[in-house]
């Protein structure tokens, strides 16, 4: 797997992190969203650099003009519920990519220290040898993303992966490295050393599902 972590190099990015991280502005959750939305541009951005593109030319109202395009076979797959504005920020840059949404989400049957992912729902287009990028702001343990890769098979084999996210954990990074196919890239904007006993990711930001759309009931 191709690791691409943004914050290695100082850019306007690090503004938005330090945002969604501090414990008084990520209190409004418009701007957190908004935040994670402008993260995901970003991350759009970079990692529009690294698809196949073609030679193509535009008419304009004066002569012709010769660009380079990328291929058109995107689609964005992003896990429920706290990938909508990342999902959000992608799609912004990927006017014309296919869509795909899961739910994975962790239960914890009796113990707050361990769970397992759900996934419930999934809505997908054919993924057959398309550029498949799927999203996820928060990387702890790697299991959703795992669990949502494992559920899409059924719809075709991608010609290349992207996984995107804003915070990842090393631990995290690790197994989905042992996970995906060797032509994976990862794109993410951070990383930190930890994860606590309960998967949240230290220091990351505490649980950016509640913080872009309010508490949740645990099931
Ligand atoms: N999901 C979150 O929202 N935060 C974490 O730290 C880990 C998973």
């Amino acid at each position: 797997m191709q690791i691409h972590n943004l914050s290695e190099q100082n850019s306007i990015l690090n503004t938005f992190i330090s945002e969604i991280r501090d414990v008084v502005i990520q209190k409004d959750s418009m701007r957190f969203r908004r935040n994670i939305e402008r993260i995901g541009e970003v991350l759009a951005y970079e990692m529009s650099k690294s698809l196949i593109y073609h030679a193509s030319t535009i008419e304009t109202p004066l002569g012709k003009s010769c660009v380079n395009l990328f291929d058109n076979d995107v689609v964005l797959c992003s896990i429920l519920r706290a990938g909508v504005p990342l999902h959000q920020g992608l799609l912004n840059y990927f006017d014309d990519a296919e869509n795909a949404f899961i739910s994975a989400y962790r239960h914890h049957r009796h113990d707050p220290e361990s769970f397992e992912i759900v996934v419930e729902y999934l809505a997908c287009p054919n993924l057959e040898n398309k550029t498949l990028i799927l999203a996820d702001p928060m990387l702890a343990t790697g299991q959703s993303l795992v669990s949502t890769y494992e559920a899409l098979k059924p719809f075709g084999i991608p010609k290349e992966i992207h996984l995107v996210n804003v915070i990842g954990a090393q631990d995290g990074i690790d197994f989905i490295d042992d996970y995906f196919p060797k032509n994976t890239h990862l794109w993410i904007a951070t990383v930190d050393d930890d994860l606590n006993s309960q998967g949240y990711i230290v220091p990351g930001l505490g649980d950016a599902g509640d913080l872009a759309f309010g508490e949740k009931l645990q099931r």
